[in-house]
C-alpha cells in the first residue's frame, strides 16, 4: 500500500477522499499537523502536533456492509498497541480509551466511485504525548490520555509502521467476513458493558454489541439494537 506523509494538511481524511475521487489506489496518508481535523458528528478534532493522525484509503465492493467496521478497526488498533489487554478499551462506536481516559478516535467516511466500487477512508487520531501542564485543555477531549504513557518510546512513524500491516489485514478479512469475527474481541475491551448509558433519547444498560456491531441496549421495553448515535455514560 502506498504511504504518503505530509508536514501539514487540512484533514488526512480529506486528502484520502480526494485521492480516491481522482482514481487513486490504496493509500495511507499521515500528517504532522492538521489545520481542519474533523471528528464524528461534524465536530472539530484538535491535535497539537503531539498526535498520530492518519487515514487509510481503500476501495471496496459498492454493496459491502460497513456495519461494525469502526469497532473492528478499534479492536485492531488496540490489539497492536496493547497486545496483553487491560489498558486500552473501546467505547462504542468509535472511541479508544487508555486507562479510562480518551486516547483517540476513528472517523470512517465513504464516497461512491462507480456502480461496482466505493471508496472508504478510515481516519485515526491518537494522542501521542501527554499535554504540557499549561496547555489549553478545553480544546481536547476531557481527560485525554496519551500513547507514550503506554509506551514511552512511541513515535508517530514507529506506531504507524506497526499499525499499517494490521489494518491492511483487517480490511481484507472484513471484506469477506464482515464484523462477526470481531464481536468477541470487542467484548473483551468493551468500556460500557453492563453500565448505564444513554444514546440520544434512549437510556438503558449496555449489553455488548450484535454480530453487525449494533449496540445492544437493555431498556424498559426490551433489548434494542442501535446502529448509530452518540453514547454517553449515565452517572447514577
Ligand atoms: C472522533 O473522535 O470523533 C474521531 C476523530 C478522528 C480524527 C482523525 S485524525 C486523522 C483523520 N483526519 C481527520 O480529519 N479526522 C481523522
Amino acid at each position: 500500500m502506498e504511504r504518503r506523509h505530509l508536514a501539514e494538511c487540512g484533514s488526512t481524511n480529506t486528502e484520502a477522499l480526494n485521492h480516491l475521487r481522482a482514481g487513486g489506489g490504496p493509500l495511507i496518508v499521515s500528517a504532522d499537523r492538521q489545520t481542519a481535523g474533523r471528528g464524528r458528528l461534524g465536530r472539530a478534532w484538535h491535535s497539537d502536533g503531539a498526535a498520530l493522525t492518519f487515514s487509510v484509503a481503500v476501495t471496496v465492493p459498492a454493496g459491502l456492509d460497513l456495519s461494525g467496521l469502526s469497532l473492528a478497526v478499534g479492536c485492531t488498533v488496540a490489539d497492536v498497541l496493547d497486545p496483553a489487554g487491560g489498558r486500552i478499551q473501546l467505547k462504542w462506536p468509535n472511541d479508544l480509551f487508555l486507562d479510562g481516559a480518551k486516547l483517540g478516535g476513528i472517523l470512517i467516511e465513504a464516497v461512491p466511485l462507480t456502480a461496482e466500487r466505493r471508496g472508504v477512508v478510515i481516519g485515526i487520531g491518537l494522542n501521542l504525548q501527554p499535554l504540557p501542564a499549561d496547555a489549553d485543555r478545553s480544546a481536547f477531549a476531557s481527560g485525554h490520555a496519551a500513547l507514550q504513557t503506554l509506551d514511552p518510546a512511541a513515535t508517530a512513524g514507529a506506531t504507524l509502521d506497526r499499525l499499517a500491516p494490521a489494518l491492511r489485514g483487517l480490511l481484507a478479512d472484513f471484506e469477506t467476513l464482515g464484523f462477526g469475527p470481531w464481536q468477541l474481541a470487542f467484548s473483551r475491551r468493551d468500556l460500557t458493558a453492563g453500565r448505564a448509558v444513554r444514546v440520544g433519547e434512549q437510556a438503558g444498560i449496555a449489553r455488548g454489541v450484535s454480530t453487525r456491531g449494533e449496540l445492544l441496549l437493555d431498556t424498559d421495553t426490551g433489548l434494542c439494537p442501535i446502529s448509530a448515535g452518540e453514547l454517553s455514560l449515565r452517572l447514577e
